[in-house]
């Protein structure tokens, strides 16, 4: 079932009465969404409700960025839903979730909001937890599943809930990835196949790094920097963070980022866990 509108989607959702988890898209959906489906549905068994929504948020997206070209697939986004058993699509339109146009009150995603992701794409995750927000509220979920491939947005919807006191439930999935190694997204269509092999250096990097935990997170990061060849991809950063994203730990868990523009300018981002002994 598919409600365009947010009257829509309440009365589904009033029908519908039971436990349910959702997955927010952009909508293309992959591989990588169908595993956030298949998450949610776990957490809520066969009698609960799974909501997906594809809505592609132009308060995310900044001048110059992908908003116009962003591949729109709704057919095969709906047939992809259907084929995973999931009991509500919403897709609403700009004029839908945003009736006044641009919101006056937005989320402010602090100082890790500017860094990383952040310090590329100034206002991009003020667009996310907005977004993110509204949808909690609009769908009312126990549980709202995102994926670990965007880290920092993750990172930054937990700390959201928990800084707002939001009864939701934040569930992270592990990246799922090409046999090669590249991690799925939607932004892989514009990859030409010479682009898709200089990207495969963001997950060589990672592997590189998390193989050089044993000498400590300088060394993780210089293995993973020797991977990043000028030639091939552009890097925007290459840091080793605490799970959190706070400033490295020497020892115990850690995450390395990465976010890289390969060929004619397609921006890619990927990570890792790494662990210090
Ligand atoms: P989108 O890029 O469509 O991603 C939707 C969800 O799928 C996010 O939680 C993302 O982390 C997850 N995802 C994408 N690629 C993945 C992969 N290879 N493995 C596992 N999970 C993956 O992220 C967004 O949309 C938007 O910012 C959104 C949260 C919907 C707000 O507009």
């Amino acid at each position: 079932m598919v409600a365009r509108t947010r009257d829509q989607l309440a009365d589904a959702l009033a029908a519908a009465d039971t436990v349910s988890s959702v997955v927010m898209t952009m909508g293309a959906l992959h591989d990588g969404h169908r595993a956030l489906i298949r998450a949610a549905r776990d957490l809520v068994g066969g009698d609960g409700s799974v909501i997906v929504t594809i809505f592609v948020n132009p308060l995310q997206f900044g001048p110059g960025e992908d908003l116009e070209r962003y591949p729109r697939t709704f057919e095969s986004d709906l047939a992809a839903c259907a084929d995973e058993g999931v009991d509500l699509v919403f897709a609403p339109d700009d004029a839908e979730l945003y009736p006044g146009g641009q919101p006056v009150v937005t989320v402010e995603p602090g100082t890790l909001g500017r860094e990383l992701e952040g310090a590329v794409r100034p206002g991009h995750f003020a667009g996310v937890l907005t977004v993110v927000a509204k949808l909690l509220n609009l769908t009312v979920p126990t549980y709202a599943v995102f994926g670990e491939k965007d880290y920092q947005q993750l990172t930054l919807i937990r700390r959201m809930v928990a800084d707002l006191e939001l009864p939701y439930q934040i569930v992270g999935v592990p990246t799922v990835r090409e046999a090669d190694g590249l991690a799925l997204s939607s932004r892989n269509r514009y990859l030409s196949d010479e682009e898709h092999t200089a990207a495969l250096a963001l997950s060589r990097a990672l592997r590189a790094g998390a193989d050089a935990a044993g000498s400590g997170p300088d060394a993780v990061v210089a293995a993973a920097a020797a991977e990043l060849k000028p030639d091939a991809v552009a890097v925007d950063y290459l840091e080793l963070r605490g799970p959190r994203l706070e400033p490295a730990p020497e020892h115990g868990p850690a995450r390395l980022l990465v976010a890289a523009r390969v060929g004619r300018g397609t921006r890619l981002i990927d990570n890792a866990a790494i662990e210090l002994p």
